[in-house]
């Protein structure tokens, strides 16, 4: 018997269309069909994480008909499967001439040129797109668990994952919606930060835990409904064990991911304050005994409880520093936030690279307010995985309304200040449904 062409097709195959249907039986009369699914990492290299895992992904594709083998494909760039494959035909839409995924499909031809093989473009399938059903199941919600889950999820499949402070539903928006194209790559934030200055600040009360979780979780439900990315959670000190087991479950219940606590006691002041007021750090002992509590309470797996470390804050050196972040994972922390008002970040630096000669895998978070010409790449590249912009939608805004204020009090009119309003019409446009 005459044997059969192999043909390869790579999908991420989150959303399955009659589109995909078809590159598979079109693929199917050419020969026998290898699946290459994309892994989470692949497609978080250059898109949005996909809703379902790969895991998942992969079954469902082993499950079409016409599929002879499913394998994983762990980067964008089709090569090194297509070396392994040596597949005679790769079938994909012809959508792939165009734009960002040229580049890659030129890689495939030519890798393929090379055992006399062929790159087919099928006709697109009008009408149906993976990016359109993306914003419908965006427009329909989520899940607190699934909302839940999707922290872990980034950690694992991103170099650094990206988080936007927000103190309302329309900054929530903002993080759940702005997009930048760089070099053919997508990037949006990841998730949000629900910072304790920013909800005290803009309810006019100092950040000192005046403003109590109950009101700030009120606060938070405005972006809960609005939004579908992850949330973590500026818990501050956590407040008294049996006060901070009450709130991880709430936490917990509305879905969001995690929470981070500092390892201070008393009266809390903003940490960036660092020690021209009176901060007091918690022993060792104390705070473990608050992560441990937090843990036992949780009910599901997936809600992190990350310890924030206030020594460098308080002029303790990164040794004292790191001492406290292996107790603190000892005790059951799923990460580490170490906090710094350094301007340099070479405190940073050196705390991040002298535990990871220790702890390949525990995450670790900064949140570059004052060291903030550090970039993404730099975090990932000394270990970090989260990297949190903590009050930048709320500073942004601020000397925005001074400044209008200012110029309808100085003019007597708001003529002056229109330019520096977004235009009524946009604002009327800008929350479906207002109309
Ligand atoms: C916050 O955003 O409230 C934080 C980070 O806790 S910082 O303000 O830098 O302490
Ligand atoms: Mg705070």
């Amino acid at each position: 018997m005459k044997e059969q062409k192999k043909v390869y097709i790579g999908m991420s195959a989150d959303i399955i269309h009659p589109g995909h249907l078809n590159i598979i039986r079109e693929g199917a009369k050419l020969g026998r069909v290898t699946v290459g699914v994309l892994t989470d990492e692949a497609i978080a290299s250059y898109k949005r994480l996909p809703y379902l895992d790969f895991e998942q992904r992969k079954l469902i594709v082993e499950n079409i008909k016409n599929v002879d083998k499913v394998i994983a494909q762990t980067t964008l760039d089709y090569v090194p499967n297509l070396l392994i494959e040596k597949p005679d035909f790769v079938v994909h839409g012809d959508d792939w001439k165009e734009g960002t995924q040229k580049v890659t499909r030129q890689r495939v031809i030519d890798t393929i040129k090379e055992w006399g093989g062929k790159v087919i473009d099928l006709p697109y399938t009008q009408g149906i797109s993976s990016t359109k059903l993306n914003e419908k199941i965006k427009s329909i919600g989520t899940t607190p668990e699934i909302r839940m889950k999707r922290l872990r999820r980034l950690i694992q499949s991103k170099q650094i994952v990206r988080i936007l402070e927000s103190h309302s539903g329309l900054t929530g928006l903002i993080a759940e919606n702005v997009k930048v194209n760089v070099n053919g790559i997508d990037h949006e934030f990841d998730g949000m930060w629900s910072s304790s200055l920013t909800d005290s600040t803009s309810k006019g009360k100092p950040d000192i835990e005046a403003v109590d979780i109950t009101t700030r979780l009120h606060g938070l439900n405005d972006t809960l409904e609005c939004t579908t990315k992850p949330i973590i959670f500026d818990g501050d000190t956590g407040g008294k064990i049996e006060h901070f087991v009450f709130t991880v479950r709430t936490l917990e219940r509305h879905g969001i991911s995690a929470v981070i606590i500092e390892d201070k006691v008393g009266l809390k002041k903003n940490s960036l304050f660092g020690n021209d007021v009176f901060q007091q750090q918690d022993s060792i002992e104390g705070f473990s005994e608050k992560i441990k509590a937090g843990k036992l309470s949780q009910v599901t797996e997936d809600f992190m409880i990350i310890a924030r470390i206030e020594s460098l804050i308080l002029g303790n050196t990164v040794e004292v520093a790191l001492e406290r972040a292996f107790a603190y994972i000892n005790a059951g922390a799923d990460g580490i936030m170490i906090h710094s008002k350094e301007k340099t970040g070479n405190d940073i630096k050196e705390f991040c690279q002298l535990f990871r000669q220790k702890n390949k895998s525990t995450p670790l978070v900064v949140v570059p307010s004052t060291y903030n010409h550090i970039t993404e790449d730099e975090f990932a590249a000394m270990g970090a995985n989260i990297v949190i912009y903590a009050n930048h939608m709320l500073r942004a805004s601020y000397p925005a309304m001074m400044d209008v204020a200012k110029s309808i009090l100085l003019h007597g009119r708001s003529y002056e200040a229109d330019d520096k309003c977004m235009p009524i019409k946009a604002i009327l446009e800008l929350i479906p449904g207002t109309k």
